[in-house]
């Protein structure tokens, strides 16, 4: 069997000219979009993500913010620049790259986000609705992975769903978003004792490790759909997934590239975040 390939740069475009749309009609009537992203420190991944963000607003149309912090800045300033945005009429959603510096008390600075605001979905008030299906805001990654999923015509119900990872950004809002979605799920995480033994029972295997070709063909049922959340820089400089692609889209039905899977689904998901955001203000 060869897979199908997931492709996110298609869906993404697709997906981001409906937002184009959506925006300016909003802007028609007085409302621009607005995302202020906050990023602190110089960790060269995530200045990457947080450019990548703030173009992707300017291409749909929206209106941005980046605000850099030194690695050294004092957690309060950061505090006080949320409380602002948090005020900011121009402003509908507020993202804070992670990881912060250690001495940040990271969980005190996303619930310094108002909710309304928080388009990461990572509040804590947020985290309680999406647990209890009534989510305000759904978490980038995850929701992009059930774009994937709805495109392909991939209906959970019933499925074994087998995560790896259990990180608050993507493992558990996976798992919350597939069980709603009636799937049957299970995490798996670096305790797991015979990882193969779960990852070959699944229909959709989501990896999100961070383990560069973690995840090999062996381990794969004949016919999963599997989503590569990884993004790993290989010893040359390349980026690769926490899939083994070549051999395991030997047996998958469908699989995500990296990279051109996730990665621009994420993004795409974040504008979604934040036309909503928008949307919910104006109604
Ligand atoms: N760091 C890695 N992924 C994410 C994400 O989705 N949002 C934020 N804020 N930081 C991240």
């Amino acid at each position: 069997m060869t897979a199908k390939i997931l492709d996110g740069n298609a869906l993404a475009q697709k997906l981001r000219a409906d937002f184009k749309t959506r925006a300016e009609a909003l802007a028609a009537r007085g409302t621009r979009p607005g995302l202020a992203v906050i990023l602190v420190g110089e960790d060269a991944a995530s200045q990457v993500y947080v450019r990548n963000k703030v173009n992707a607003c300017a291409q749909a149309g929206f209106h941005s913010e980046k605000i850099s912090y030194p690695p050294e800045v004092e957690a309060q300033v950061v505090l006080e620049k949320i409380a602002e945005l948090n005020a900011d009429p121009k402003i509908h959603g507020i993202l804070v790259q992670l990881p912060l510096p250690k001495h940040f008390d990271s969980d005190a600075v996303l619930k310094a986000i108002a909710p309304a605001k928080d388009v990461d979905g990572f509040h804590a008030e947020n985290v309680g609705a999406l647990v209890q299906g009534q989510p305000r805001f759904i978490p980038c990654t995850p929701y992009g992975v059930m774009q994937f999923l709805a495109d392909a015509g991939i209906d959970p119900k019933g499925k074994e769903a087998v995560i790896l990872g259990r990180s608050n950004i993507v493992g558990k809002p996976m798992a919350m978003l597939l069980m709603q979605a009636s799937a049957t799920v299970t995490i798996c995480h670096s305790q797991t004792r015979d990882l193969p033994f779960h990852t070959r029972r699944a229909d959709i295997l989501v990896a999100a490790l961070g383990r560069a070709r973690f995840v090999t063909a062996e381990m794969v049922k004949p016919g999963a759909v599997v989503i590569d959340v990884g993004i790993n820089r290989l010893p040359d400089g390349k980026l690769c997934g926490d899939v083994d692609f070549g051999p395991v889209s030997e047996v998958a039905s469908a699989i995500t590239p990296v990279p051109g899977g996730v990665g621009p689904m994420t993004i795409t998901m974040l504008l979604a975040n934040t036309l909503e955001a928008a949307e919910r203000e104006v109604a």
